[in-house]
């Protein structure tokens, strides 16, 4: 509230970020159901009930797309126009334009959702949307950095916090990253062909697939920790020079590291080794940053004991620095021998989508939806205490049984007998992975739940600040 001594603090437009908290978690809570589904199906695929819509190869793009672009999509949207009003202390700028990015984003899952179940896909992995849409998503996507940098160009204060550089890459690199790799020809409406051919396209797309990982799951949510962290905490983050050394190595090594999805493959060796050596590089930045976050809390580790949303976050950074380690020492080409193929990346994939990617969203969320609806707390603490338990629980057993399952499987194909014959045939290998399998069933059911129980605390803190304070204003007056 503004006196005579104090400034004004400025109105800041919160009913887009409103919008985009209430669809992460409704997006999350769909596209971890899929998940579950299809994980189900793996381990039973009678699941398929013949019906091709429900076919594994139809809801795996349409699980991938919903946890990447629809929930983390809205979260990263919802986080960076709440933290880049904060930080440079102005409402955002062209708020229309914002209210467009609202409308058109989910319009893009709207047909994501009607048109992967119906088998219209490019088949390019976590760019599978076909052109029309491809098209809606660039307009989107400039729009959203129009609003963005336009809000950071309008600030009130000199400097630019380190979160927003993290959030202004994510936007320049994911705009570079789809309209490259989007590059495609048209031969109908719901159909079209990739401009690159064979190895030059393999490499176009893992360029892509990579710096999706490093740019949309990583420095984005990057730019989330560097804020609600130290706000949750209620301390400077640990070091500003280490965050700006974090920020340009990674930003740099990341680009080089994609050639590490295809190890032994038709693209040239020699790229094979750049992708290798660039990817065991991208430790060091990586864990510098996960020490910048989590050494934040140094002199106030006590606070971890009974804050659960200070649970989540620094967990998910001890998710990231596992999930940071593992790739490189998976990028390395004797060990992708074994680990390519089977579930250990998909375990991999998971201790850094669940644990990095879900947990730090889901503490910034707890962060957030309370003060965006003028409250200062989630309507019931416990609640977030018994979803990071379930859910922490969750994570556990899907990993482990990935990566238990994983090396199985790596282990089982290679067997030879002295002859030169397999030892295993392949149908022993799945056979082999079916209790895993389960147990990746029970781990995602007992994530999902820790959402659905997030839903249920969203829905009471809504509800009950309807009840203090109404009508909602669309403007609404907060400090920074
Ligand atoms: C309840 C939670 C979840 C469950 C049960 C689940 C389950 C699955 C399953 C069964 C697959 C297919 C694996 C395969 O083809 O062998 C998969 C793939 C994938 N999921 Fe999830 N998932 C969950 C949450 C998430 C979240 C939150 C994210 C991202 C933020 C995510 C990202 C991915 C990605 C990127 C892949 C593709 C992996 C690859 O190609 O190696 N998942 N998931
Ligand atoms: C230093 C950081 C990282 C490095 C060097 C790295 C490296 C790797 C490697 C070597 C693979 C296996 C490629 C293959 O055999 O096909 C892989 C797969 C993958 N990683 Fe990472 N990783 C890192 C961090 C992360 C993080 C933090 C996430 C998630 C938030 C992630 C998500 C994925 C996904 C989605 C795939 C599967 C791609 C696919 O085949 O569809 N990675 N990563």
């Amino acid at each position: 509230m503004a006196t005579a001594s104090v400034p004004a603090q400025p109105a800041y437009n919160d009913t887009v970020i409103r919008g985009f908290a209430l669809a992460s978690v409704i997006y999350g809570i769909v596209g971890m159901l899929v998940g579950v589904f299809i994980a189900a199906q793996l381990a039973w695929p009678e699941l398929n009930f013949g019906i091709p819509w429900l076919s594994y190869g139809r809801l795996r793009p349409l699980h991938t797309n919903a946890v990447i672009f629809a929930f983390g999509g809205c979260v990263l949207f919802a986080t960076s126009y709440h933290v880049v009003q904060r930080t440079s202390q102005v409402t955002l700028f062209a708020p229309k334009l914002a209210m467009f990015t609202f409308l058109g984003w989910n319009l893009v899952i709207l047909l994501a959702v009607l048109t992967l179940p119906m088998g219209i896909t490019t088949g390019k992995e976590y760019a599978e949307l076909e052109w029309p849409i491809d098209l809606l998503i660039t307009v989107v996507w400039v729009s959203y950095a129009i609003v963005f940098f336009g809000t950071v160009g309008t600030r009130k204060v000199k400097h630019i916090y380190v979160a927003n550089w993290f959030f202004g890459a994510f936007i320049i690199a994911v705009a570079l990253l789809h309209v490259v790799n989007s590059a495609e020809v048209p031969v109908s409406l719901f159909k079209s062909y990739s401009a690159y051919a064979g190895v030059q396209d393999a490499m176009v797309q893992w360029w892509y697939g990579h710096n999706a990982v490093g740019f949309f799951l990583t420095a984005g949510f990057l730019g989330i920790m560097y804020y609600y962290i130290p706000k949750q905490a209620d301390r400077p983050v640990y070091s500003y020079r280490l965050s700006i050394v974090h920020f340009w190595a990674l930003i740099f090594t990341y680009m080089w590291a994609g050639p590490h999805h295809l190890h032994y493959t038709a693209l040239p060796d020699w790229a094979q080794s750049i992708g290798m050596l660039f990817s065991l590089v991208l430790l060091a930045p990586s864990w510098g940053g996960m020490i910048n976050g989590i050494m934040t809390l140094s002199g106030a580790w006590y606070k971890l004991r009974d804050d659960p949303i200070l649970k989540f976050l620094i967990v998910s950074l001890s998710f990231y620095g596992m999930s940071t380690f593992e790739g490189p020492m998976m990028s390395i080409k004797t060990v992708n021998a074994l680990s390519h193929y089977t579930d250990w990346t998909v375990g991999h994939v998971h201790s850094g989508a669940l644990g990095w990617v879900g947990f730090v969203s889901i503490g910034a969320l707890y962060f957030l939806i309370p003060r965006l609806w003028g409250r200062k707390t989630m309507y019931s603490t416990r609640a977030i205490a018994l979803h990071f338990w379930v859910a922490t629980i969750g994570i556990v057993l899907y990993i482990a049984a990935m990566w238990i399952a994983g090396v199985m499987q790596g282990l089982m194909w290679r067997a030879v007998n002295p002859d030169g014959t397999l030892v295993y045939s392949f149908v022993e290998g799945v056979k082999a992975t079916y209790p895993f399998y389960v147990i990746r069933v029970l781990g995602g059911l007992l994530y999902v739940s820790g959402m659905f129980i997030m839903a249920w605390n969203t829905w009471m803190t809504v509800r009950s600040s309807r009840a203090a304070v109404a009508p909602i204003p669309t403007v609404q007056t907060a400090h920074a």
